[in-house]
């Protein structure tokens, strides 16, 4: 299949992307975080705005450099921030792709002061955070596509089948960690999109920028 790739076929389309992992403060010095890049939701975040939509790209700590034009940056750092700029752009989006790696739990209290070693052990209480894709889910409204992102080890088919339904997702986009030169830190990646509409595409392994292009063309069908 031939897909033919237009650029302007988003003008006048409003986008909202999130990439890259979040941290959540233990205390001042120290937090948890997680191996996203950032490089695959900033590819999606890029490839919608070569193809004219103006996009919210929604970004957790990433050295990656965004200079793209049409796209408007907002720098965050923990699910929290995250949430409240998603929550706060979303009525505006046609689209929103969400490829974020958001904490699922952040520490329940941050310590004022860097913590010091004291005992052999030491536990962190941690809370759940609110999950955005969920949120966006049930906020969203006809004519609005959502896509979401799974990552998973094992039963990665039957997880993302289970995120589309329990997200409200249009698209689930599964990248599995078992498959070399996938994911996390590479430069290349190879997914399978599962539609609502019951519908299943797997892809080869390729650049990130070609598979952001494969997203972009199967939302925009
Ligand atoms: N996600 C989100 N907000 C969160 C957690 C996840 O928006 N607090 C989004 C991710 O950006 C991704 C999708 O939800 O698009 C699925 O993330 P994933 O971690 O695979 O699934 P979870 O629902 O968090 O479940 P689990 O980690 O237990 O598999
Ligand atoms: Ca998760």
């Amino acid at each position: 299949e031939m897909l033919t790739v237009k650029a302007g076929d988003l003008k006048g389309r409003k986008a909202l992307v999130t990439a890259g992992p979040t941290y959540e403060a233990i205390d001042p010095v120290r937090f948890i975080g997680n191996h996203s890049s950032g490089k695959m939701g900033i590819a999606i975040a890029e490839e919608l705005a070569r193809r004219g939509a103006a996009v919210h790209l929604v970004l957790g700590p990433s050295s990656q450099v965004v200079t793209t034009a049409g796209i408007d940056l907002h720098r965050v750092t923990s699910a929290e921030e995250m949430y409240n700029v998603c929550v706060a752009q979303f009525a505006g989006a046609d689209i929103a792709v969400l490829s974020a790696a958001v904490a699922d739990y952040t520490p329940a209290v941050k310590a004022p002061e860097k913590i010091k070693k004291n005992d052999d052990t030491l536990v962190l209480e941690l809370t759940r955070t609110k999950d955005i894709l969920k949120t966006l889910g049930g906020l969203k409204k006809q004519g609005q596509m959502l896509v979401g992102f799974a990552l998973e080890t094992s039963d990665g088919r039957s997880y993302a089948l289970g995120k589309l339904q329990s997200k409200n997702a249009d698209f689930i986009v599964l990248n599995s960690l078992s498959d070399e030169g996938a994911g996390f830190g590479f430069d290349t990646n190879k997914i399978t999109i599962f539609g609502k509409d019951g519908s299943e595409r797997s892809f080869e392994r390729k650049p990130k920028q070609q598979v952001a292009k494969d997203i972009v063309d199967t939302i925009v069908k």
